[in-house]
This record gives C-alpha cells, sequence and structure tokens, in this order.
C-alpha cells in the first residue's frame, strides 16, 4: 500500500475543504449572541439558575436543573437549544423581550454541532478566592548588587534605579527623629528629646538613630501605636457599634491585652492561639481568658440579641455564633481546630 497520497488526491481534498463553509468562530458568531441576549442574567452580575454564559467551565456543565445545557455534537439535545426556539413562555429564554433571530439560532445550532469549540482565550478568567499573598510560603529574595550599607536599600535603590528615579537626600536630624517618633509611638518628640538627639547625631548619625529606635521600641507607647491596627482588624469597639449603640464598659481588658502582646514581641502564633482557644490551650493564664476578647470585639446587635426572644427566627439567627465566619464547609485551616472549645466561647460570650 502506498503510505503517500497521490498529488492529484490532495489537491481535490484541498478543493473539496475549501467549498465546505468555514467552521462557526466562537469569538466573532456565538459569543456576540450570548453577549446581546444572555449574559445579563447568566454573566457577572446575575446567575440565574447557576448558569452562567461568559465562563466556559460552566457553560458547558453547569445549571441548577438541566446541566449540562450545551452537549457537544448534539443541538438537537442541548437543553440550551430548546429554551431558544421552544413558544412554551415559562422555559423560553431570554425570558422576555426579542427571540434570538433564526440566524442567530441557526449559528447556535451550527456551533454545538461542530463542537461547541470554545477557546480557553475567550473564557472569563477567574481568580483562585485563596490565592493570597499572605498564605504563600515565605521565600528569602537575592540580595540586589549595590553598595548600599543595609540590605534594605539595596531593593529600593533597585527600583528606584528600575523606574528611573533617584533617591532624595539624607533628611535632617530632626526630620529624622520626628519620622521615627510618628512611625514608632505615633507621637512626636518633646523638644528636649529633638535637641539632645541633634546633638548625638553631629557625632554618629547610625549609632544616634539606633538608639532612638531602641527607645522608642521599649516605649510603652509602640503597643498602643500598632496595637491599634489589629484592634481595627478585629472591629474593636467601646460601644457595640450596631443600632443601639450601648457603652460596652468591659471592653477594655482586651485592648489592654492586646497593647501588652505588642510590647512584650510576643510571638504571632501564640497571639493568635490565645485570641481564639486561649481558655483551652492556655488555661492557666490570664492572658488565655482575656484575649478571648477578640470573640465578641466586634459590633453586636443588641435589638436581635437581647431584645428579640428566641421564639422568632430573627432572634434564632442573631444568636447563632458568628456562624458566616466560621462556617463549616469552609477548608479548615489548622488555627481553627479547637472547635468545639470555640464554639463553647461563641455562644457563652457576653459583653
Ligand atoms: C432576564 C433574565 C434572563 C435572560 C436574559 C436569559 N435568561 Fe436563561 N434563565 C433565566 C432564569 C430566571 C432561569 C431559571 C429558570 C427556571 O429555573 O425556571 C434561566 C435558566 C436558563 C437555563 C437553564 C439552566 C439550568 O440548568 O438550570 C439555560 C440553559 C438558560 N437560561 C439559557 C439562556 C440563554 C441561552 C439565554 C440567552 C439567549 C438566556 N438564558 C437569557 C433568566 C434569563
Amino acid at each position: 500500500m502506498h503510505t503517500r497520497f497521490h498529488p492529484a488526491f490532495l489537491t481535490a481534498l484541498l478543493l473539496v475543504s475549501a467549498a465546505l463553509p468555514a467552521a462557526v468562530s466562537f469569538e466573532s458568531e456565538v459569543k456576540p449572541i450570548f453577549e446581546k441576549h444572555c449574559v445579563e442574567c447568566h454573566g457577572p452580575k446575575k446567575q440565574k439558575s447557576e448558569f452562567r454564559l461568559d465562563d466556559r467551565e460552566v457553560a458547558l456543565h453547569g445549571g441548577d436543573s438541566h446541566a449540562p445545557n450545551i452537549i457537544p455534537g448534539m443541538p438537537g439535545e442541548s437543553p440550551l437549544i430548546r429554551f431558544v426556539t421552544t413558544e412554551d413562555k415559562e422555559t423560553r429564554m431570554p425570558p422576555k423581550g426579542a427571540r434570538l433571530s433564526g440566524a442567530e439560532v441557526a449559528t447556535l445550532k451550527r456551533w454545538i454541532a461542530e463542537g461547541a469549540v470554545w477557546p480557553e482565550s475567550a473564557s472569563l478568567k477567574k481568580t483562585d478566592p485563596m490565592d493570597w499573598w499572605s498564605l504563600k510560603p515565605l521565600t528569602k529574595p537575592a540580595l540586589p548588587s549595590g553598595d548600599a550599607a543595609h540590605p534594605v536599600d539595596r531593593f529600593i535603590l533597585t527600583k528606584l534605579r528600575e523606574k528611573g528615579l533617584r533617591p532624595s537626600g539624607v533628611a535632617d536630624a530632626r526630620t529624622i527623629l520626628r519620622r521615627l517618633n510618628f512611625d514608632l509611638i505615633g507621637l512626636p518628640p518633646t523638644p528636649e528629646e529633638l535637641d539632645a538627639f541633634e546633638k548625638e547625631a553631629s557625632q554618629d548619625l547610625p549609632t544616634a538613630i539606633g538608639r532612638a529606635a531602641d527607645r522608642l521600641l521599649a516605649s510603652p507607647r509602640y503597643g498602643e501605636r500598632w496595637g491599634r491596627h489589629w484592634l481595627d482588624v478585629v472591629h474593636y469597639g467601646d460601644t457595640h457599634g450596631y443600632d443601639k449603640d450601648k457603652l460596652r464598659p468591659n471592653a477594655w481588658p482586651y485592648r489592654d491585652y492586646v497593647i501588652r502582646a505588642f510590647n512584650a514581641d510576643k510571638p504571632y502564633a501564640r497571639f493568635v492561639e490565645e485570641q481564639l482557644a486561649g481558655d483551652t490551650l492556655y488555661p492557666d493564664t490570664l492572658d488565655g481568658h482575656v484575649a478571648q476578647g477578640f470573640i465578641s470585639a466586634g459590633p453586636w446587635d443588641f435589638i436581635g440579641h437581647a431584645e428579640l426572644p428566641e421564639t422568632k427566627l430573627d432572634g434564632k439567627i442573631a444568636r447563632a455564633p458568628t456562624a458566616t465566619t466560621w462556617s463549616p464547609t469552609r477548608p479548615e485551616p489548622s488555627w481553627r481546630r479547637p472547635r468545639s472549645a470555640l464554639a463553647a466561647t461563641t455562644t457563652s460570650s457576653t459583653r
């Protein structure tokens, strides 16, 4: 048998295929139909029946009741074609407004018959909702070359150079101390401190900076300044912060715990553990108990919790312990494990 085609046969083949109509292009023919008639309800804003037509994965496999709605190669069997052609007002798509034209339906049928080819590039780009920088392992980047004394400066200088920028000159001593103060304790230096620093800096600037930084880091004001960020994250307030905004006179021990933890340079893992399940993990320590103020730090619906009886649905929902945050259907990082203890403290915490 010949393993090669006869040239005449090849030519004939080429002529035949040239005579066939070109395959339907998803990009230029199908996508515009979906965009014009469907994506308003099956796209980024709404996903009626959990179905969307801007996302290849969902379009080909998804849908609440009829999935798969597109069956490649079988337009007659594909529910989608049934919905765009039916006369039934209950199920037709789109449910209201202009129907698809005969030409549009024909295009969809042909596209499905040809295998419903949907290039990945024409599909929605999805980002992984758990793709957080904070969940990635730490890596040590290589130190950029350069002659800056401090490694951090080398990174900064490299970026500045990349952007065609030059570093500013060295600030004067008074400015440097003010910056250190505001950064580390949030308060300005006193005139006496400024004078003393200026004197020290004129002899040996790096040493003067190091000493000032140590002094400020050791100040109790340091924890007050930096603890605020954590208190913001957990929505700490001295009132309930919702509707009947009553005072929360017993919130402060938790606030003081946070300040104390910052000043003592408490390791982060311990800091988090104490707040989530301190009574179980560190039962013999004061911090193990006070830290759990975290669980009740946020806004609290006084009406729902205290005034609506639990016989009402609203009352029941309001009392469910932070149900959305701790939903067991989410992936469970190890730090959430002491769940029973957590549930116990959540349900029993009083404000
Ligand atoms: C005005 C909103 C709206 C528009 C526009 C619309 N739909 Fe729908 N679609 C719906 C609703 C609502 C449902 C759920 C119907 C039900 O469950 O009874 C649905 C369901 C579907 C389903 C079934 C999904 C499943 O498996 O449950 C398909 C397929 C579908 N639509 C295709 C289309 C197509 C194709 C278009 C455009 C030609 C379109 N829809 C336009 C509102 C819309």
